[in-house]
């Protein structure tokens, strides 16, 4: 059974098995096949700097196996936006204890594109919305290639540009803010045909969270008689 469960440093311990290879397969996906060569490594593993112990991580598990993740970070922490790429936000960093920084977002290809059942990219990011309200966040911000703009139009994530995009390594690349709200997650769900909370705390009983409603299900308008 497909599961999307939140992993922070309070009940990583729960889930060591899968940091190997969860790290192997950011290396097969970002190295192999996207060729991000910066983040190559000898012992095949992608581990950067932001991986560290306040990273949150979405791990969408199927059967005990690791098929899609994303990675959340604190923006009062160094991120991509204000270390690797700060020039693609004329604001200036953003910090903020309310916001965090999305990245790493992936699906192993086997699972991508599925028609049966909801994508597990939609999933991920409704999932990411949940934890996001569930926890008191009221953005994401992500540096990201612009493909994703129509994408997210047609989710109903609401991104407002912080810079112009930029060319780097041939991709068009942008950093954006993005609301976190009850309205674009209840939006998510009822495309996806969610009515319900889908993530999996396990051994988070302890943390400061809000427990979400569930959600009635879209009722398509009644067609008008005519007349
Ligand atoms: N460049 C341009 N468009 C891309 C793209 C890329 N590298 N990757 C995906 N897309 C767009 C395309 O429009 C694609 O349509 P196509 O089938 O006509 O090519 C569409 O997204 C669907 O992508 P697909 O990969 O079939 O599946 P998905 O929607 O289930 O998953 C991702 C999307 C991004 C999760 C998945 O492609 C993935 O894991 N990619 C590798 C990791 C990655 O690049 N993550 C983003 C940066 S962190």
């Amino acid at each position: 059974m497909l599961e999307i469960h939140v992993v922070r440093k309070d009940n990583r311990h729960l889930y060591e098995g899968y940091f190997d290879p969860y790290f192997r397969l950011r290396h097969d996906i970002y190295v192999k096949q996207r060729k991000w060569m910066d983040l190559d490594r000898p012992d095949g593993r992608e581990i950067d700097k932001f991986d560290t112990e306040d990273a949150v991580y979405l791990f969408c598990i199927d059967d005990s196996r690791l098929i899609g993740a994303m990675r959340a970070l604190p923006t009062l922490q160094p991120t991509l936006m204000s270390d690797i790429f700060p020039y693609l936000n004329i604001r200036g960093p953003v910090r903020r204890p309310d916001v965090y920084e999305l990245s790493r977002i992936f699906v192993i290809p086997e699972r991508r594109g599925e028609h049966a059942g909801p994508r597990v990219e939609m999933l991920l990011l409704t999932a990411i919305m949940e934890y996001g309200i569930s926890v008191g966040l009221t953005g994401f911000t992500i540096v990201l290639e612009s493909w994703w703009l129509p994408r997210f139009e047609r989710y109903g994530w609401k991104a407002h540009p912080l810079g112009l995009p930029q060319m780097i390594d041939g991709m068009s690349v942008l950093a954006v803010l993005v609301d976190c709200d009850d309205v674009t997650w209840k939006s998510l769900c009822g495309q996806i045909g969610l009515t319900s909370p889908t993530l999996t705390w396990l051994g988070l009983t302890g943390i400061n969270r809000a427990a979400l409603p569930d959600i009635p299900p879209l009722v398509p308008p009644t067609a008008q008689p005519a007349q």
